[in-house]
């Protein structure tokens, strides 16, 4: 069984997208025996238009998921751009997405709503990421709520495409692990890069500590008894920290005489406990970047006879062979 999943390189990521997105991401490669991850580089494009942070954080995410114990022995793992087949598969499919269905998606009314302009790619995005994962042949989909539709899309234009051109296409699956909690920021709304509320996952400890800091509570005096669960601080440390220490938390906070101050502190431990593993080995592969650039070479270049096999037989489909 073929698992893929894709993440935007659209900044830096956060606790949020770790503890979300990349934990589960590494974890399933125990599980599954054939693993294709990307970093989605030309769908950042829809939003990243300064090249030098594009290529930062390009090289950022692959530092992270490597960090996090991705092992590029069991893991495709590899950069989209480096598979220029998936653009000319983006045009095939194009050819079976209905304009209707694409205005319908909620990513790109949500991205209207917020002032961005209408542009072509915004538009296809979803096709583009048919497109990702049709060319892999992908069985499973691990991916956030935010993207089922992308998900149903995708299934509908490999039916399409199927009906009118021959079975060409696998249909895929998405997955959606219920089990993630959504992590809140330092506001309380989700941690989201759009928001300025993140934790970051690979910044100074002083950023961390002034995130951190940062977080938003009440005003009410140390002495208070406190609700745990209208809690910022808490919130995020039942994220970070074991069951065990964040009972110990909330019962203090219901107790009493446990101010804010002396709970930041405490997550900004937890924190630490979590991710200097992490941190420290991202430092360690930091300084050797060039590697990096290697294992998401030697990824494209297994990818991309996968990718030419597929698109080999849809261009043979549709009669461009
Ligand atoms: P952002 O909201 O910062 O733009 P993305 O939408 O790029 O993050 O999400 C990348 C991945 O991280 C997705 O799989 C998403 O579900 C996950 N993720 C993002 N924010 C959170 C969060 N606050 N809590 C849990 N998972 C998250
Ligand atoms: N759109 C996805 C996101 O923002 C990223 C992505 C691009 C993706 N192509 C994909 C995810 C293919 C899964 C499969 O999170």
């Amino acid at each position: 069984m073929r698992i893929l999943t894709g993440i935007q390189p659209s900044g830096r990521l956060h606790l949020g997208n770790y503890l979300g997105a990349i934990r589960q991401s590494v974890e399933l490669q125990a599980r599954a025996d054939d693993c294709y991850y990307f970093i989605a580089d030309y769908h950042a494009l829809t939003t990243v238009s300064d090249p030098a942070a594009l290529r930062e954080a390009t090289l950022g995410v692959a530092l992270d998921f490597l960090a996090a114990g991705l092992d590029p022995e069991k893991v495709v793992f590899f950069r989209q751009s480096d598979v220029p087949e998936v653009q000319e598969l983006t045009w095939l499919l194009s050819i079976v997405a209905s304009v209707s269905r694409l205005e319908l998606a909620h990513s790109y009314k949500d991205k209207l709503a917020h002032g961005k302009e209408a542009t072509h790619a915004l538009f296809s995005y979803p096709v583009l990421m048919a497109a990702d994962i049709l060319l892999y042949r992908s069985d499973l989909v691990p991916v956030g709520k935010d993207q089922k539709q992308h998900l149903e899309i995708t299934r509908d234009l490999a039916v399409k495409f199927n009906r009118k051109f021959g079975e060409v296409f696998k249909l895929p699956e998405g997955f959606i692990p219920d089990s993630v909690a959504t992590v809140p920021g330092t506001d309380g709304q989700k941690m989201s890069k759009s928001y300025n509320n993140t934790i970051p996952l690979s910044g100074s400890d002083k950023e961390v500590k002034k995130a951190i800091m940062g977080i938003v509570t009440d005003s009410a005096p140390v002495e208070a008894p406190k609700d745990p669960e209208q809690n910022n601080i808490y919130r995020i440390y039942k994220a970070v920290a074991t069951p065990e220490k964040a009972a110990e938390m909330a019962e203090r906070l219901r107790a009493g005489g446990y101010g804010y101050g002396d709970a930041k502190k405490e997550l900004l431990r937890a924190y630490h406990e979590l991710l200097d593993p992490f941190r420290e080995r991202r430092a360690a592969l930091e300084a050797h970047l060039d590697d990096v650039r290697d294992r998401l070479a030697a990824g494209a270049a297994k990818a991309r006879v996968e990718a030419r096999k597929t698109l080999a037989a849809a261009r043979r489909a549709v009669g461009l062979d």
